[in-house]
């Protein structure tokens, strides 16, 4: 290959990597999630993620909980799953009014993903021929990747600014938008500033956070209602009443973000990305359960 065509592709990685916004959490806010999650999984979810992840993985959740934001531009057809945008000012989430597509096909939103992708999981376990219809390995990477990006609370948004997208603000000098600064900027000037650069550091602190702090708020995370394998819609409420109080809040078109808000919204960055992490691990949990005996009595 020759230096021109090398510095070309060069360029287009980089521009790739300065579109902001349209990818989930940043990098880290998902590697952060996976990495807590795989503390919390059981002995049986433990030994079946490992079958199903690529060899590239090494047998680490963590370093494929991005893959969904790498293939999004291949698999045009995922770009929709990340998200689910509610209607402007109404600050509440209905699954039947809100998860579809721009186009109005049902089920294309994060949750509806999430339901989907838990279901494929669980009919691996009662359908042999599950894992010759559906591709388990996308499967698992796309529920780690789907159950990160609903807990960041603009991935359940606003129609009318895509989630932030459209709305212009400086971080501190720098100009961007708002999906961006809880996508990546508070992460990243948190680990900058708390954490000597080192992102282990801050997952390190998190989970410290979960079984100090927190601890009293694990079971209640980790609790689906009604014995559900799987429960995205509280989660998505969740997120879009912090998106009201806390994302939006002071951060109108062209306003700069600096020290207030950065100190005031790093504590609920850092509780979803423990919630995201828990939840996750619960989710994998319950799917990859042995199966009880149906009857015992
Ligand atoms: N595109 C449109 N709405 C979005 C959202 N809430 N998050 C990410 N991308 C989007
Ligand atoms: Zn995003
Ligand atoms: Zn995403």
């Amino acid at each position: 290959m020759g230096g021109s065509e090398l510095l070309w592709i060069g360029k287009v990685i980089l521009l790739l990597q300065l579109i902001p916004g349209i990818l989930g959490w940043g990098k880290d806010g998902h590697y952060t999630i996976c990495k807590i999650a795989q503390v919390y999984l059981s002995e049986d979810a433990s030994v079946a993620v490992k079958e199903l992840l690529p060899d590239s993985a090494e047998g680490d959740l963590a370093s494929v909980c991005s893959w969904a934001d790498e293939i999004r531009f291949h698999y045009h057809w995922s770009g929709p799953l990340h998200y689910v945008d509610t209607p402007d000012f109404r600050c509440n989430y209905n699954y039947s009014r809100d998860c579809h597509d721009s186009a109005g096909h049902t089920n294309m939103c994060v949750t509806g993903a999430i339901y989907n992708y838990t279901r494929q999981l669980m009919s691996a376990y009662n359908d042999s021929n599950a894992a010759s219809k559906y591709n388990l390995t996308e499967a698992l990477m796309f529920l780690s990747h789907f159950i990160g990006d609903i807990h960041q609370p603009l991935h359940v948004g606003f129609t009318g600014d895509e989630g932030g997208n459209t709305i212009t603000v400086r971080w501190y000098r720098r100009k961007t938008n708002l999906h961006h600064v809880w996508d990546n900027m508070i992460i990243e000037s948190a680990v900058k500033m708390f954490y000597d650069s080192d992102l282990s550091m801050m997952i390190q602190a998190i989970q410290r956070n979960i079984t100090d702090g927190w601890s009293d708020d694990i079971l209640p995370w980790e609790s689906c209602s009604l014995d559900q394998t799987v429960c995205p819609d509280p989660y998505a409420s969740e997120s879009i009443n912090l998106a009201c109080k806390f994302a939006y809040r002071n951060a109108t078109p062209g306003s700069t973000l600096e020290d207030d808000y950065f100190l005031s919204r790093l504590p609920v960055v850092e509780k979803r990305l423990a919630q995201g992490g828990v939840r996750l691990a619960a989710t994998l949990n319950r799917i990859f359960t042995s199966q009880p005996l149906i009857s015992q009595e």
